[in-house]
């Protein structure tokens, strides 16, 4: 999550962030390799592809352009999509954005690099090919990879800046106040024209799934402190606008309780009230998907053992599947985050290579396959998918 988390943000700097993503591609099944490629739809709070429901057993990989910039890193990309496949996992979250840092795509404002371009679709042919759609970050609230920091600096060097610090935002109570009653319209705005240039493509806004100051007490007291309603997001209203097809929410209890020390069960009992939490959101007051774009649990934490990621797993998991089986609005789950071997320098203190984890690499199969289950009815998920499942 360090390594460049997808939360996303405005040019001006957003507190916990706003992220536009698209959900891409079309339909290739579980291992069943359509020859047409369908877009993901969504009717109320459900996600379909060719009129059945979805449900999504997913996993980030931020690196993936990255790595597909130059031959001798490419093999990677297919290695990871390869994995994820045999995993019976279904979409991959990953970078579309990299502004003036290393293989920029953004070389300088409104400068492209076309080398980096074909990288991009080389990661999009590749997931293609092994029937994995793609969750597509636009933008970074982090510095790695550019993102809010490069915009401001950019528009710094412009003179259109209102000031050099990145998080000016952050802390001055004025730009603070103006910029929570602009955030709401800012979202509209820049959902608005995305979906002018892309109607076919599901859009989001990369939320932690902080509820703001005007939630009912019931939902603040959700919040893992009172800093979270403070940040300029609010869950509910940001996603309601009309242009966000589905909800974003991550879960991090390390951070989030950073400093008490929270043992595996008061994790674990915190993450299973934060899900469900979301899920009845989406339910009943946004009637929308909503999606866990990125958990996971840091290894620097106290005590940290590798059961302990099976453990939160598990948790979340189980909650998303009883939604799906009650076709509910909770749409899935990625792991943050998935490497291959040798990627040291890619890692943060949340990364795995999953074949390096047999408990949580089965977990997540089994997932899969429960998922395609309900997608296709148990009798397809014993045929088509015998080798998994
Ligand atoms: C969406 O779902 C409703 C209720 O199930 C159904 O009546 C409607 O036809 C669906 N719309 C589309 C576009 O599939
Ligand atoms: C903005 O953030 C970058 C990256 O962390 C840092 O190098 C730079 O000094 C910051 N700018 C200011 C004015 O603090
Ligand atoms: C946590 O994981 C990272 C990445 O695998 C590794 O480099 C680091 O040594 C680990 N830290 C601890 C405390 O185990």
């Amino acid at each position: 999550m360090k390594a460049g988390n997808g939360l996303l943000c405005s040019i001006l700097g957003l507190a916990s962030c706003v992220a536009f993503i698209y959900m891409s591609f079309g339909d290739l099944g579980f291992h069943a390799i359509e020859p047409k490629v369908r877009f993901v739809e969504r009717n109320g709070s459900q996600l379909f592809v060719d009129g059945k429901p979805f449900y999504v057993n997913g996993w980030n990989s931020y690196w993936l352009m990255d790595q597909a910039v130059e031959a001798h890193s490419r093999h990677r990309v297919r290695t990871m999509l390869q994995t994820g496949a045999k995993m019976g996992l279904t979409v991959c979250r990953t970078w579309a954005f990299n502004d003036g840092a290393y293989h920029a795509l953004q070389v300088s404002l409104g400068q492209f690099d076309e080398r980096v371009f074909k990288a991009l679709d080389g990661v999009i042919a590749e997931a293609r090919t092994h029937g994995i759609r793609l969750l597509l970050s636009l933008a970074n609230n982090l510095q790695p990879f550019g993102g809010k920091t490069q915009y401001v600096k950019w528009a710094w060097e412009e003179g259109l800046g209102l000031s050099s610090s990145n998080d000016s935002f952050f802390y001055d109570p004025s730009i603070r106040i103006y910029f929570k009653t602009y955030l709401k319209d800012w979202i509209e705005e820049m959902a608005g024209y995305v979906k002018s240039l892309d109607k076919k493509h599901l859009l989001t806004v990369g939320l932690e799934g902080f509820y703001g100051p005007t939630s009912p007490p019931e939902k603040l007291s959700m919040n893992p402190a009172e800093w979270a309603s403070q940040l300029g997001a609010d869950f509910i209203r940001n996603s309601k606008i009309a242009a966000i097809d589905f909800a974003s929410v991550h879960i991090y209890p390390d951070q989030w309780f950073s400093g008490k020390d929270l043992d595996l069960d008061e994790k674990i009992k915190y993450v299973s009230k934060w899900v469900k939490s979301h899920i009845e959101d989406g339910d009943k007051e946004l009637k929308k998907p909503v999606m866990f774009t990125e958990f996971g649990l840091s290894n620097k934490s106290k005590n940290f053992d590798h059961s302990h990621r099976d453990t939160v797993y598990k948790a979340v998991s189980d909650i998303l599947y009883e939604s799906s089986r009650k076709h509910g609005s909770g749409a899935g789950a990625f792991v943050w985050q998935l490497l291959v071997g040798g990627m040291e320098e890619y890692n943060d203190d949340f990364g795995l290579v999953p074949w390096e984890r047999p408990s949580l690499y089965k977990m997540m199969k089994e997932h899969s396959c429960r998922l395609a289950a309900i997608r296709y009815g148990q009798g397809w998920a014993r045929k088509k998918s015998k080798d998994m499942c």
